[in-house]
């Protein structure tokens, strides 16, 4: 994949998308093996952190206000900063970089929730279905970091979100859950992506813990796992 940014990434200085107040005191949920990776407001995170999801790091790309979000709740955030947007990005490097401190930190399952940087298939290798993501649109339809102004260009009257096993392909990969949200006349991007974020907040935490409920059954009946009747 070449380096600098693409269409499926915020243009460098692009404001993230809006989110609520910052600093808000939460209850911890640090001390799971989920990683949260996440460049702007972290209204996803905050919901994630609602529903009690256990995460291990939250993994930020630039300064931004997930960030406080995360120190509010007591969870380890660390800044893997994207040092360039141009051509001399190295994508690989810089993927191999976020691989080794989700390692560090023992994730497991990883949660992108509004994460600016396209990660290298180093990423998907050591996370193989591991990877889950919520985007603001009903997929296939609207791929990329302008979902939402792209529906309201094409004057549909329903978009919608989607969560999804993430791969190297962006905004592809097996869709896992999807619900439809109305485009009311006179909306524009910051307030019709508001108006999804409200869906995201509630489906992407149900899912990864869906998600997370499986993978433990699946832990529990694995090769390790105790048999259900002891050997004689
Ligand atoms: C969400 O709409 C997510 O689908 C998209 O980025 C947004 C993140 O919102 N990828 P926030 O920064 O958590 O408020």
């Amino acid at each position: 994949m070449p380096g600098g940014t693409v269409p499926g990434e915020p243009a460098p200085g692009e404001p993230a998308p809006g989110g609520l107040a910052a600093g808000r005191a939460v209850a911890s949920v640090a001390g799971g093996d989920v990683g949260v990776l996440a460049s702007g407001t972290g209204s996803i995170l905050e919901a994630l952190i609602d529903a009690r999801v256990p995460i291990a790091v939250v993994l930020v790309d630039r300064p931004c206000r997930a960030e406080d979000v995360a120190a509010g709740a007591g969870l380890a955030a660390v800044r893997v900063e994207r040092r360039s947007y141009g051509p001399d990005f190295g994508r690989e490097a810089y993927t191999c970089e976020v691989v080794a401190t989700l390692r560090r930190h023992g994730v497991r399952l990883v949660a992108m929730a509004g994460f600016g940087t396209i990660l290298g298939r180093a990423m998907f290798d050591a996370f193989p279905g591991a990877v889950l993501n919520t985007h603001p649109s009903l997929l296939p339809e609207f791929r990329g970091w302008h979902a939402v102004q792209a529906a309201l260009a094409a004057g549909v009257a329903v978009t919608g979100c989607t969560v999804h096993i993430a791969t190297e392909e962006v905004d592809e990969g097996p869709i896992l859950a999807q619900e439809e949200v109305p485009v009311r006349p006179g909306d524009t991007v910051e307030v019709l992506h508001e108006r999804i974020k409200e869906v995201e907040r509630r489906l992407y935490p149900r899912t990864v813990l869906e998600v997370l409920a499986r993978r433990a059954a699946v832990d529990l009946d694995g090769p390790g796992a105790p048999a259900a009747t002891p050997p004689r």
